[in-house]
């Protein structure tokens, strides 16, 4: 069975993470599927919304840490247009239907930025929200260094980023980072009951009213710049040496 299980049923795309022994950490393989199946779903008239969801207990724990240290040598000298992680933010931010998420467990780095590309996000009651960026000597991502302090103000979103802070559903709620908890074995029906309602919608004055609500071009000089600096650093001694204990950890 493939990482990614993808169905559409009453207009509704389904996009599942299915690696649950690696609390589903996202591989090039993983990014590359996402990325194919959202550009499908924006140009199939019979796709009128999209959620994210995950089989298992947890949401996504980020990048791959060993894809990471394998890829990162690579990622240097290739067009970013050309790199799985980025064909994925692009089509994550330009995507023009309803993005509906459902969370529950660790979500973990791109696991909460790609959140922040969600229309709706509804999270179970045991929600760990955190960004591991900076201890891994990496800088944010996915445009987050943007749409993070817009919507919970720079301190919040410094202190999150920079203290290691692990956000649970009602931090995230008050926040404003989500619309709905629910009890973990309720998100995914929570999330689909959101998505059958969007997709009643008028799919065009829907997509001109995304598109009002967020300016993609924006966010994806900010994915760029970010991305630039991302992959510099990931060759660096401090990302190297956090990959390395991470993986002998895992052994
Ligand atoms: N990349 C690769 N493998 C990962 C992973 C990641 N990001 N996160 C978890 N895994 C793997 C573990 O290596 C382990 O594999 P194993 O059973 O073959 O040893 C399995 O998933 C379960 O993870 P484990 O660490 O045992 O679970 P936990 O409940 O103790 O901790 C996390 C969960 C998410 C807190 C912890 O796994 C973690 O910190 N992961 C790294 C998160 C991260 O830094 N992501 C990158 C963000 S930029």
């Amino acid at each position: 069975m493939g990482e990614v299980l993808c169905d559409i049923d009453l207009g509704v795309m389904r996009l599942r993470l299915n690696r649950p022994h690696k609390k589903n950490a996202l591989t090039r393989a993983m990014y590359s599927e996402l990325t194919a199946r959202l550009e499908a779903a924006s140009g199939d008239d019979a796709v009128r919304a999209v959620v994210i969801c995950a089989e298992g207990n947890d949401f996504s724990a980020g990048n791959d840490i060993l894809d990471f240290a394998q890829g990162a040598a690579e990622l240097q000298t290739a067009e970013l247009d050309a790199v799985p992680v980025f064909r994925f933010l692009k089509a994550l931010t330009f995507f023009d239907k309803p993005l509906i998420a459902a969370v529950r467990g660790q979500a973990v780095g791109v696991g909460v930025t790609l959140l922040l590309h969600c229309d709706l996000v509804v999270v179970a009651d045991d929600v760990r929200l955190s960004l591991p960026f900076l201890k891994l000597g990496l800088v944010p991502e996915a445009g987050s260094t943007l749409l993070l302090p817009r919507r919970i103000g720079h301190q919040r979103a410094f202190a999150w980023m920079a203290l290691g802070e692990v956000i649970g559903a009602d931090d995230a709620r008050s926040l404003g980072l989500v619309n709905r908890v629910a009890p973990s074995a309720d998100v995914d029906a929570v999330a689909g009951e959101m998505a059958a309602k969007v997709a009643g919608l008028p799919p065009t004055a829907l997509k001109h009213t995304k598109a009002f609500l967020r300016d993609a071009e924006d966010v994806w000089e900010v994915v760029k710049a970010e991305g630039e600096v991302f992959r510099k650093l990931l060759t660096s001694p401090e990302a190297m040496a956090a990959f390395s204990a991470f993986m002998s950890k895992a052994g």
